[in-house]
């Protein structure tokens, strides 16, 4: 298809044509990607007009929240740039990047959102050409991939609200946070941090509370059984049984047993009221 290009800031736009155009949204850091991206524009290097640009302090700003929202917003890709690794402005910045951009990309993974449709780039304020060379590439990709489908899916569109209610949790938020000390300092005890181990404890609880926020996220819909629940979410019941019983704990959800039915459950609203 042909591409409208702009030169940075200074590109001249064209009128949109019919053909669908992908929505990219770029977050780069102040201190290089964002500064790259205007070299880019004076050096006259070209790219895609489809990306809208949003600087941040640094790249380690844009939290999976931040990210889940704008895919729920309609977005076909996201762009995070940021300082080469021990470049950042902010020492470690970037390295908390690393793993908040990990769990963002399994939490897109459990709603069915292609990972490619996120990318996580290290682009000086040297480097403009390469800024160029990462939208164009991005860009294409992210034609190749269609439009998103977030927003005419009912389902999916659960499945992202879910995904950024889980982000969103203690448990994740701790885990991810301190990822990287405990890789690079050991814990607490100064002991060494088996990284796979570490992985596989995260992999395991973002599935957990994803699957934990979908199921309220779709019995806040409507009242559902727990085989109902597996069906819809494609998990085994007795997984769905044991998450329902720690929601129940938490008085997140409530069951209502209409005589001779099988029970259902429902989400219970925040501040009590069902
Ligand atoms: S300031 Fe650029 S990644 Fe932190």
């Amino acid at each position: 298809m042909a591409q409208k290009h702009h030169t940075a800031h200074h590109g001249k736009k064209h009128e949109p044509d019919k053909e669908w155009e992908p929505k990219i949204v770029g977050f780069l850091c102040n201190w290089c990607s964002y500064a790259g991206a205007d070299l880019c524009g004076v050096s006259r290097f070209q790219y895609p007009t489809n990306i809208r640009l949003v600087r941040v302090m640094c790249s380690t700003r844009v939290s999976p929240h931040l990210v889940l929202d704008v895919f729920e917003a309609g977005a076909d890709g996201i762009l995070i740039g940021g300082c080469h690794l021990n470049d950042c402005h902010y020492m470690t910045g970037n390295f908390h990047t690393e793993k908040r951009v990990e769990l963002m990309k399994r939490l897109l993974k459990e709603a069915g959102i292609d990972e490619g449709r996120l990318r996580l780039e290290w682009v000086s304020a040297s480097e403009g050409e390469k800024f160029s060379k990462v939208v164009t590439e991005f860009t294409e990709g992210i034609q190749k991939l269609g439009p998103s489908k977030v927003r005419s899916d009912d389902m999916m569109k659960a499945k992202v609200s879910a995904a950024d209610d889980a982000s969103q949790t203690f448990r994740l938020k701790a885990l991810v946070g301190k990822e990287f000390n405990l890789l690079s300092k050991g814990n607490a005890y100064g002991e060494e941090v088996d990284a796979e181990k570490l992985t596989g404890v995260i992999d395991v609880a973002t599935q957990d509370e994803f699957e934990r926020a979908l199921i309220l996220e779709l019995a806040r819909i409507r009242p559902m059984s727990v085989k109902q629940l597996g069906m819809v979410m494609d998990v085994p019941t007795d997984k769905i049984l044991r998450h329902i019983v720690l929601l129940r704990q938490n008085s997140k959800i409530a069951m209502e047993h209409p005589e001779g039915f099988t029970p259902v459950y429902k989400t219970i609203a925040i501040g009590g009221e069902q």
